[in-house]
């Protein structure tokens, strides 16, 4: 099938590639230049494990081209992916100007029957704003071809987005006629044939409604063991245990309740915001989703309420942050707690260094106030305390004799849950984690 996939970011390019691998022939498009030229260069514009040998393989074999010229990419196309951004708004809707700019974009350039599917995460019905942008915009301009909406949300995780696309739990895509339904079938028809993953055919309104539910409910997850965690630092009991002790019951299961900073991202936060937002517009009042919101940032506060207990004033202290990527496996920084705590710090007149293993250069651009360093051991040396914020492999080998000889004082603030605290305790660190007996002498 000719497929077009507008907008190259995590969600688009990673699609795009595993089309191509199931047989399409697939043209990536995007109005930022920049991103287009790098991708000709033959790289990813981001950090995504696996994504540059999967692309060199679909480029290598022509089933996957970039594109700039929107004319160029939409002309010829069947089936049309819409993954660009949705930034939210200040008032915690999400901005979906971009959405519906590429139903305009389809309308203007469209010469064949085309089917218009909505990947990025929008609000539910928001399929039927993009349906009366292309009535409008076909009787405006008398393109009499027929252009369908569809909803096939995507559910992949950054620094698993290759392996999450190519082996999903599930296809989800809603359309409203057979017709629409039949293409979509074809487009991942290679893929279920192949790895068997179960299917949910549906309606256009309740698939958009089932990928605003699974965000929200992994992150009310994640909140809730985060709840736990502070009643457990509280009577002196061990979130990890409790955790453990839950996820053996197969109606929990175990993923998703690891307990630490909070969750961030581009997907969690702005979609637990959506979620709220969009209750409340059509009049249910979701409280449940505001306390998640909260619980996830009281996170960030209680690990600077455990700095300042064992530091007292945090101006002119030398605190290493140890991550700054919102989890390990990316470099994406976006709504990171990691860089939250940092920025925190740095207000409060610290003298804070940043590592991470892959996202420093990034940092350098989106946050060029945050002093840096090169490598975990240089932010140890003669710091104060350390801050573990990003749950890299990297940082879980460094040893409880590398902080007790590295840092000036032995403070080790274990945000991530990374470290056992036996061991710390037995290397005589102050070891404070989250939720678990915070050991101290
Ligand atoms: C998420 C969803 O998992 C994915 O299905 C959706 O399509 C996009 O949003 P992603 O944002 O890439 O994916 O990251 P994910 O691995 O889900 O982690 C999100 C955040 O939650 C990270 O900051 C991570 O550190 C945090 N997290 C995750 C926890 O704090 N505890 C956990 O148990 C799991």
């Amino acid at each position: 099938m000719k497929i077009t996939v507008v907008g190259v970011g995590h969600v688009g390019l990673v699609s795009a590639a595993a089309f191509a691998r199931w047989g399409h022939d697939v043209v990536g498009y995007d109005d930022d230049g920049a991103k287009i030229e790098k991708l000709l260069g033959g790289q990813a514009w981001f950090y995504e494990p696996d994504l540059d040998d999967l692309m060199a393989e679909v480029v290598e074999s022509g089933r996957l081209r970039f594109m700039a010229d929107p004319r160029a990419a939409l002309c010829d196309a069947e089936v049309v992916f819409v993954c660009v951004g949705t930034p939210p708004l200040p008032g915690g809707g999400p901005n979906l100007s971009y959405v519906e700019a590429v139903g305009r974009a389809v309308v203007e350039y469209a010469q064949r029957d085309l089917l218009l599917v909505e990947k990025s995460t929008v609000p539910a019905n928001t399929g039927k704003r993009l349906e009366q942008v292309i009535q409008r915009e076909s009787t405006r301009l008398g393109n009499g071809n027929r252009i369908e909406v569809a909803s096939n949300p995507e559910f992949l995780r950054e620094g698993a987005a290759v392996a999450d696309t190519l082996h999903p739990d599930r296809v989800v895509y809603g359309t409203s006629s057979d017709w629409a339904r039949d293409l979509l079938r074809e487009v991942y028809a290679t893929l279920v044939a192949e790895d068997g993953c179960p299917v949910v055919e549906t309606d256009v309104p309740t698939a958009e409604l089932i990928k605003h539910a699974s965000n929200a409910f992994l992150a009310t997850r994640i909140s809730f063991i985060n709840a736990v965690a502070q009643i457990c630092d509280r009577v002196g009991a061990d979130v990890e245990v409790v955790a453990e002790g839950m996820g053996h019951d197969v109606r929990i299961g175990p993923r998703f309740l690891q307990a630490g900073l909070g969750y961030g991202g581009s997907c969690f936060p702005k979609d637990v915001d959506a979620f709220a937002h969009l209750a409340a517009q059509v009049g249910y009042d979701f409280a449940l989703l505001h306390e998640v919101r909260e619980i996830n940032v009281g996170q960030r506060r209680s690990v600077m309420e455990k700095l300042e207990s064992e530091l007292w004033n945090l101006s002119g202290k030398t605190i290493a942050v140890l991550g700054a990527a919102f989890k390990p496996g990316t470099d994406d920084l976006r709504e990171s707690p990691a860089v939250y705590l940092a920025n925190e710090l740095f207000k409060a007149g610290a003298d804070v260094r940043v590592h991470d293993p892959v996202a420093l250069e990034v940092l350098a651009r989106e946050q060029p106030h945050l002093p840096r360093v090169d490598s975990a051991d240089a932010a140890l040396d003669g710091a104060h305390a350390v801050v573990v914020a990003t749950d890299w492999d990297e940082y879980k080998a460094i040893s409880p004799e590398t902080y007790r000889e590295r840092l000036a004082y032995p403070i080790v603030i274990d945000a991530r849950n990374i470290h056992d605290p036996g061991a710390m305790l037995a290397a005589g660190l102050h070891y404070h984690a989250m939720g678990r007996r915070s050991v101290t002498w």
